[in-house]
C-alpha cells in the first residue's frame, strides 16, 4: 500500500465516461472508508470520524462511482485558523482507488468541490506532501498556487519532511 500515486509526468490520462461524479451521502460513508483504506490502513474508528464529517455543514463531500463501487472521495472542509495556516477552505484526503486513476477522476472530483467554494467567493487551500508529485499538478491545472513549504501545517506532518501550502483564487462564476 503506497500513499501517493508513482509520479509519471510522461504519461496522460483518459477520462471515463462510465464514472459519475456526485454529492456525498450519509450512507456512502461504508464506502468512504474503503476508499481512505486503499491509502492507509485505518482504526475501526474511522467509519465514525467519516460520518461525522458527512454530517459537518461546513463542509462539501463528493464521490466517484462505477456502478455500484465508489472508486474515488474527497471532500473540502472549512478550517477554523490553527497557528500556523489561514482560515479557509481546504482540500481534504482526495483519493482515488488504485486502478481508477488517471481516468480524470480526481480531476472531476476537484472541480466538483471546486465550483462550491466558487460561489462563496473565497479562496480554496490544500496542503499537500512536496514529494507528491502526482497530487501537486492536479492542483496546479486547477490554478493552485504554492504558498509556503514547512515541516508541519496544522499539526500534520509529512513522510520526506516537507509539506506544501497551496491556493487558488476563487474563480467569478
Ligand atoms: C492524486 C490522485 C487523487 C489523482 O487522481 P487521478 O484520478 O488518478 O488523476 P486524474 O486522472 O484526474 O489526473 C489529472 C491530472 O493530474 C495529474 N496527475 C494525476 N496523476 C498523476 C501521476 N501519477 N503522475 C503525474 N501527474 C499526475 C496530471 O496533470 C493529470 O493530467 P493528465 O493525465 O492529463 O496528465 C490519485 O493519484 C490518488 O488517489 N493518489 C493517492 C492519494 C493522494 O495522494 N491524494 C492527494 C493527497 S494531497
Amino acid at each position: 500500500m503506497a500513499p501517493f500515486a508513482e509520479y509519471e509526468p510522461q504519461n496522460h490520462g483518459v477520462e471515463d465516461s462510465s464514472v459519475a461524479v456526485r454529492h456525498a451521502r450519509q450512507q456512502d460513508a461504508v464506502a468512504i472508508v474503503a476508499v481512505d483504506a486503499t491509502r492507509q490502513p485505518r482504526p475501526p474508528s474511522h467509519l465514525d470520524w467519516v460520518a461525522a464529517q458527512l454530517a459537518r455543514t461546513d463542509a462539501f463531500h463528493v464521490v466517484a462511482q462505477c456502478g455500484d463501487q465508489v472508486v474515488g472521495a474527497s471532500a473540502v472542509k472549512f478550517w477554523p485558523s490553527p497557528a500556523d495556516t489561514p482560515a479557509g477552505w481546504y482540500v481534504s484526503g482526495i483519493t482515488v482507488v488504485p486502478g481508477w486513476r488517471r481516468r480524470r477522476i480526481g480531476d472531476r472530483m476537484l472541480a466538483f468541490e471546486l465550483a462550491k467554494v466558487d460561489r462563496l467567493h473565497e479562496p480554496t487551500w490544500s496542503v499537500v506532501n512536496a514529494r507528491n508529485g502526482a497530487s501537486l499538478d492536479l492542483h496546479a491545472r486547477h490554478g493552485f498556487v504554492e504558498v509556503a513549504r514547512a515541516a508541519t501545517f496544522a499539526g500534520i506532518t509529512f513522510e520526506g519532511g516537507t509539506g506544501v501550502l497551496l491556493r487558488r483564487l476563487a474563480r467569478a462564476g
